[in-house]
Formats: structure tokens, C-alpha cells, sequence
């Protein structure tokens, strides 16, 4: 059974996740409108990425006999000023994610609730992961400038960065199907 207020801050973290799935679902819809297939394909993956993160929490909330309240989400922005200050909104926004799971951490570290203290630590490695990809993604940006070609090769590097972590994701499930 969770205690009140670790239910309410878990119930708020899915209102984050789902708020970030949207936001990144908007972006990849405006990539793809910009022709930028690598930066919408990355969007359309991470967007899903962040329904998953929702979708854990809604399961440990039920499975741990708490109710799981799933959220309205915001509008997000359907426009950007451009594909920089694209990544450095999901840098704030990643940032501002890190900080909430570290709070609930806290809470769940000074209320003694061991269950989901474990189960956060999950979210404290993705979160670590998340924003070293994201300032990876902005220093290649800064790096290539922003000549008349910016645009092609900041896409090209992300179609990089998608095979890359598609063939991490396939590595990982090979090795868990080889455990099974
Ligand atoms: Fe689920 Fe990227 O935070």
C-alpha cells in the first residue's frame, strides 16, 4: 500500500511523462513536415519512450493497490523557431524530469518505502541516459554550425543516432531472450 503523498507525487510524474510524450510526438509531426526524417523519426521513437515511462508507473501504482489517475494533457506547440531550439527544449524539458524523479526519490528515501525507492532507481539511470543523449545531439549541432548545409547533417547525425540505438535495443533484447 503506498502512502497518500508518495500516490499523489507518482500520479503527478505520469502527468509528466504523458505531457512529454505529447510535447515529442508534436515535434517529430513538425519534423516530418520539415522534411527532417532522422530528427522525426528520433521524436516519433522518444514520444513512445515516454508513453512507456507513463505506462510503468501506471502498473506499479495499480500493482502496489493505489489507483492510477491518468491525466489531460496540454497542448504542446505545433511550430518551432527551429530544430536548435527544438533540442534545447527537450534539454529543460529532460532537466525538469530528472528533478521531479529526484524529488520522488527523496520522498520515498525520508517515508521509508523501500518497494519504491527500488522501482525509481530504474528512472534515475533512463533520466542519466536521456539527458547525456540530448547534450550529445546538442553539441553535434553546435558543432556543425548553422551554414546552409546545417540542416542536412544535423539530420544525418540523427539518423545515426536512431540506428545506433535501435541496434542497442535489439543487443539488449537479444541478451534478455538469451537469459529467458
Ligand atoms: Fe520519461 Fe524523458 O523522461
Amino acid at each position: 500500500m503506498l502512502k497518500q503523498n508518495i500516490l499523489e507525487a507518482l500520479n503527478a510524474q505520469i502527468n509528466l511523462e504523458a505531457n512529454s510524450s505529447a510535447t515529442y510526438l508534436s515535434m517529430a509531426s513538425w519534423c516530418d513536415r520539415e522534411g527532417l526524417r532522422g530528427c522525426a523519426a528520433f521524436f516519433y521513437a522518444q514520444s513512445d519512450e515516454e508513453r512507456m515511462h507513463m505506462l510503468k508507473i501506471v502498473h506499479y501504482i495499480n500493482d502496489m493497490d493505489g489507483h492510477a489517475i491518468i491525466p489531460a494533457v496540454d497542448k504542446p506547440d505545433s511550430v518551432f523557431e527551429s530544430i536548435q531550439s527544438v533540442f534545447k527544449m527537450v534539454y529543460d524539458q529532460e532537466r525538469a524530469v530528472t528533478e521531479s524523479i529526484n524529488k520522488l526519490m527523496t520522498l520515498s528515501q525520508e517515508g521509508h518505502d523501500h518497494a519504491t525507492t527500488v522501482f525509481l532507481q530504474w528512472y534515475v539511470g533512463e533520466q542519466r541516459e536521456e539527458e547525456g543523449l540530448v547534450r550529445e545531439i546538442l553539441d553535434k549541432i553546435r558543432l556543425i554550425g548553422s551554414g546552409s548545409q546545417s540542416l542536412y547533417y544535423i539530420d544525418k547525425e540523427l539518423e545515426r543516432i536512431n540506428k545506433a540505438r535501435a541496434a542497442a535495443a535489439g543487443a539488449a533484447d537479444a541478451g534478455w531472450e538469451a537469459k529467458a
